[in-house]
């Protein structure tokens, strides 16, 4: 069910033809300078502006997975996409275009796979912290709520759960740790590092973007329990910038499941993560293949994400 359908599919069925899965996109190599690979996205150099490519890669419990996800960067662009429209009034951001037409003429060769899945943005200057938003407690926020009662450093009601929904949303920076996972620090902390008026309002910003997102991911079903922003500078202006309320930078939760069991369960990752763990995994990399039903159930889920949000079906490619 991988295999791409070669030849001429009619426009409304797509280039694919009806029912068939284009292959996994897991590597680029376009003619630019490279800017930077993550574990799933790679990024290329265009001077003053960046193209970022979503690939298909998919990392689960921080290892990145042999196959990827068809479809998968198509829905983390289409969802930045959306999000970067729909937000633009709160903050303005760093998205220029997703039309292949406007990237370099180096990369019109490979449009039909850019296509979707890749992103003109300008280039600004980073502001190197992590802007988390949480709603819910989950994660390195119920790992110290549970240790400390507090969040943050800031008090919280006594008797929340892991999966409790916070009084009111928090914003708790972090700062990106060369290797490995981020270090959360206070609100001093981050004052001290980008002084307290950029800390006042990168908190504003993050927080009205969460508000707002969150309010209507969960009109759509879906809960973001937690969500991390990026800014640059722009002019002294601040300026969303990377991804925005993606599965990669968000968690997402089921609303209607969570309602009915409080379930915290990943809407995106959470087959793959199932089946690592039923599988015995011992989570040293390099990852194991995933069966092909597990692949084609992630790939649904992913779809079914963007549908939720946007309110209509991921285009054909
Ligand atoms: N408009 C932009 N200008 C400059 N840097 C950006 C812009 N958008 C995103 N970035 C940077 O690109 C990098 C993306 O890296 P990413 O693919 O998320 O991998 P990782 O986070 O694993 O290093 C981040 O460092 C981010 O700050
Ligand atoms: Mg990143």
């Amino acid at each position: 069910m991988h295999e791409a359908v070669v030849g001429a599919g009619t426009p409304a069925a797509g280039a694919l033809g009806q029912g068939a899965v284009a292959p996994a996109v897991t590597e680029t190599h376009l003619d630019l300078p490279l800017f930077s690979r993550g574990k799933v996205r790679d990024i290329y150099d265009l001077g003053e502006h960046l193209l970022i490519v979503a690939t298909d890669r998919l990392s689960a419990f921080d290892a990145v997975l042999p196959a990827g996800i068809p479809d998968r960067g198509r829905v983390l662009t289409g969802l930045s996409a959306f999000w970067f429209g729909r937000l633009r009034d709160i903050v303005p951001n760093h998205f220029i275009s997703t039309d292949p037409a406007t990237f370099p003429p180096a990369v019109h060769a490979q449009r039909q796979m850019l296509a979707g899945r890749s992103m003109l943005v300008r280039r600004l200057r980073p502001i190197g912290i992590e802007c988390v938003v949480r709603g819910y407690l989950a994660g390195s926020a119920w790992k110290e709520y549970a240790a400390t009662g507090a969040l943050g450093g800031e008090p919280l009601p006594a008797g929340l759960r892991m999966g409790s929904r916070l009084p009111a949303p928090v914003f708790t920076p972090a700062t990106k740790a060369q290797t490995g996972h981020d270090e959360n620090i206070t609100l001093p902390r981050m004052a001290q590092l980008v002084g307290a008026d950029l800390t006042r309002r990168l908190r504003e910003a993050s927080l009205a973007i969460y508000r707002e997102g969150a309010a209507q991911a969960e009109r759509c079903g879906l809960l973001v329990a937690d969500t991390k922003f990026e800014f640059g500078l722009e002019g002294g202006e601040i300026v969303l910038i990377d991804e925005v309320l993606t599965p990669d930078s968000s968690r997402f939760w089921d609303a209607p499941a969570y309602a009915a069991t409080g379930s915290t369960e990943s809407f995106d990752k959470q087959i793959v993560r199932d089946y690592l763990e039923r599988i015995g995994w011992d989570k040293q990399p390099p990852a194991p293949p995933l069966p092909p039903e597990v692949i084609a159930a992630t790939r649904a889920r992913y779809r079914e994400a963007y549908t939720r949000l946007t309110g209509g079906p991921l285009p054909e490619e």
